[in-house]
């Protein structure tokens, strides 16, 4: 469609409009007189209808249903079977309300108030741009062209092809944009206004660009090494190439979410793309990596292959929440980035996760208004700590082979979550749908309490596996079970698992063979697998030397720690198990966290006490 952007400086009170025309090329599978599209706050103007070859029908009634986002265009004939051309022309508002298309405001450096045109179309508003099918599964390619003043800058998903002056104006241009791939159209954006770059060719011929605003073109070049880095990054690590000939990362001044992944055209808000080289913390360099790796992953998870549904929205936004550490890890492995994992995602995830009103990872969403919902941090945070699970539980060679085999099979097409454990367990020979099934359908996840024995040399490790609640000991009538990747290993070598085994029921008895009595065991490596573990005091005991001499890894002890505070209240004999986990903790932190857990400790049984009066 061609947008007509209004110039000037306009009050933000102030309505502002586009104009558009859209073209359709499409097939009439059933003879109709009405087509039925998603729109909302647009005015149509014309609507037309011609059939390949033939005479072109004007539309006579719109019919908005607003409620339902839809309106409805009659025809005073039937359209028949066949290909056709729909042409719309229409007015939309270039909206203040960060959807859709819409205006942000910016500051020049001389200090004017100016605005930008931006889109941003995820989850349903593609529809405030344009009367469409934005639903994911309706595929299509597109044709851009926007008509803007001529010192603008005016991007899309794809590379310029043609710019030429515009007939009736000579202050505008006409700017054409190459054909993009079958894409959905909650991918599709454009984007008007001023901006400096930086660029760079990544190693597999990819031309970067990082949009910055006018006179901070500097800050950009952080995001653009990071880019650079990350587009062979997936490239290898999917075996499939990055398919268009350009990216862009444009920070935007005002920006609803974090970022948005738009294919070839990935928006930012200014804090997660922008780096001030002189005046800036590692932690913003470490967030602005992290949410460039996690938009390029779904250049390829969510663009490449698109969900089918929105109820599919965990696994793109959980997958490129996992894959997102393993880039950073990849491209800076001096920021230790997964213990950041562990002590953000994994952390957060499990909090919320055993609270009474958490919900499953997997929601089945009707109405597109109910997706914002599930947008939450459940979806991005115990999504990611799952597919870690899973990640591990695979090992990388078969993942990727199973990633490879899912990216190709459905490149350009959309697919349900079933349909990538389908292609893992082919990749793995294990049974990924029935461990998954127990992780993303019911909410919560265990605790698996352990005790070992020592016999002779071997030690038999005893494993109960029961649901995990924040408010106490799960007292529900069903018994909730999850298939469990454990690993285990020993003070032989704590990096290393001694052993890896699926626990599949409520119980499991182990033996682990030549461990001796003065040899400590541990659960769960690399706090990779999303449950608690809840050690016989003899056990816990048993880690404190590891914990002081450093030779638990962080991530192990920051497990540790975290189950720990977590079981605290959950202790029927405070005294005696409030020393034993003091002496614990102790080991791994400083005073003031002593000081806290002891506080919260204390704090829980004097609670406990008011509980005994008043009951
Ligand atoms: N696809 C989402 C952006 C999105 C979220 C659009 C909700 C519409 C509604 C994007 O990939 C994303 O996840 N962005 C995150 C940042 C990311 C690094 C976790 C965000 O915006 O918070
Ligand atoms: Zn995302």
């Amino acid at each position: 469609g061609n947008a007509y952007l209004p110039k000037g400086a306009q009050g933000s009170r102030e309505h502002c409009f586009f104009l558009m025309l859209i073209k359709f090329l499409f097939q009439v599978k059933q003879a109709t007189n009405q087509i039925v599209m998603n729109c909302a706050d647009i005015d149509i103007i014309t609507a037309s209808y011609a059939p390949e070859g033939d005479e072109e029908v004007h539309a006579t009634g719109f019919n908005y249903q607003n409620e339902d986002e839809k309106v409805t265009l009659s025809f005073p004939s039937t359209l028949q079977k066949g290909t056709g051309t729909l042409k719309i022309d229409f007015v939309g508002e270039l909206n203040d309300k960060m959807k859709g298309f819409y205006r942000s405001k910016y500051t020049t450096p001389t200090g004017d108030t100016r605005y930008a045109a931006v889109t941003q179309f995820e989850a349903t508003d593609a529809r405030r741009a344009f009367p469409c099918w934005d639903e994911p599964a309706i595929k299509a390619t597109f044709d851009i062209s926007l008509v803007v003043p001529k010192d603008r800058v005016a991007l899309s998903n794809m590379n310029v092809i043609d710019r030429k002056p515009y007939p009736d104006d000579e202050n505008l241009v006409e700017v054409k944009f190459a054909r993009t791939p079958i894409m959905s159209t909650y991918l599709v954006a454009f984007v008007v206004g001023e901006y400096d770059f930086v660029e760079a060719r990544s190693l597999d011929g990819v031309l970067v660009r990082v949009y910055t605003p006018v006179g901070k073109a500097e800050q950009g070049k952080f995001a653009l090494e990071v880019a650079a880095k990350t587009l062979p990054f997936y490239k290898d690590y999917f075996n499939v190439p990055y398919p268009l000939p350009k990216i862009d990362l444009i920070a935007i001044a005002d920006f609803a979410a974090g970022a948005m992944e738009n294919w070839g055209l990935v928006t930012y808000r200014e804090t997660a793309l922008l780096i001030d080289p002189k005046n800036s913390c590692s932690s913003s360099r470490q967030w602005v990596a992290l949410v460039v790796g996690h938009e390029l992953a779904h250049q390829w998870f969510g663009n490449l292959v698109t969900m089918e549904w929105w109820t599919h929205l965990w696994l793109n936004e959980g997958f490129a929440s996992w894959i997102e550490y393993l880039c950073v890890d990849h491209c800076f492995p001096e920021y230790d980035i997964w213990t950041q994992f562990v002590s953000a995602d994994y952390t957060r995830a499990q909090e919320l996760d055993a609270l009474d009103n958490s919900h499953p990872i997997e929601v089945s969403v009707g109405h597109p208004s109910e997706v914002d919902e599930i947008f939450d941090a459940i979806s991005y945070s115990k999504g990611a700590s799952v597919i870690r699970m899973l990640h591990d539980y695979i090992g990388d060679e078969d993942f990727r082979k199973g990633m490879n085999l899912y990216l190709t099979k459905f490149q350009q097409k959309n697919a349900a979550t079933e349909d990538l454990w389908e292609s893992l367990e082919k990749a793995s020979g294990k049974p990924i749908a029935a461990v998954m099934n127990t992780w993303t359908k019911q909410m919560g996840f265990p605790l698996i309490y352990v005790e070992a024995e020592q016999q002779e040399d071997d030690k038999v490790l005893k494993l109960v596996q029961k649901k995990f609640c924040a408010s106490g000991p799960y007292t529900g009538e069903d018994f909730p079970m999850w298939m469990v990747p454990i690993s285990i290993c020993t003070s032989d070598d704590p990096t290393c698992a001694k052993m890896q085994i699926l626990m599949d029921k409520p119980e499991l008895t182990l033996v682990l063979k030549d461990i001796k009595p003065d040899q400590w065991v541990k659960l769960n490596l690399g706090t990779v697998g999303f449950y608690r573990t809840q050690y016989s005091p003899d056990m816990l005991e048993s880690l404190i030397p590891a914990i002081r001499d450093l030779s638990l890894p962080p991530v192990d002890r920051l497990g540790l720690q975290n189950d720990l505070f977590s079981l605290l209240h959950k202790q029927a004999d405070m005294q005696e198990e409030k020393n034993r986990i003091e002496r614990v903790l102790g080991a791994i932190s400083q005073p003031e966290l002593i000081q806290k857990v002891l506080t919260f400790a204390l704090s829980v049984s004097y609670w406990k006490s008011c509980c005994f009066l008043t009951s």
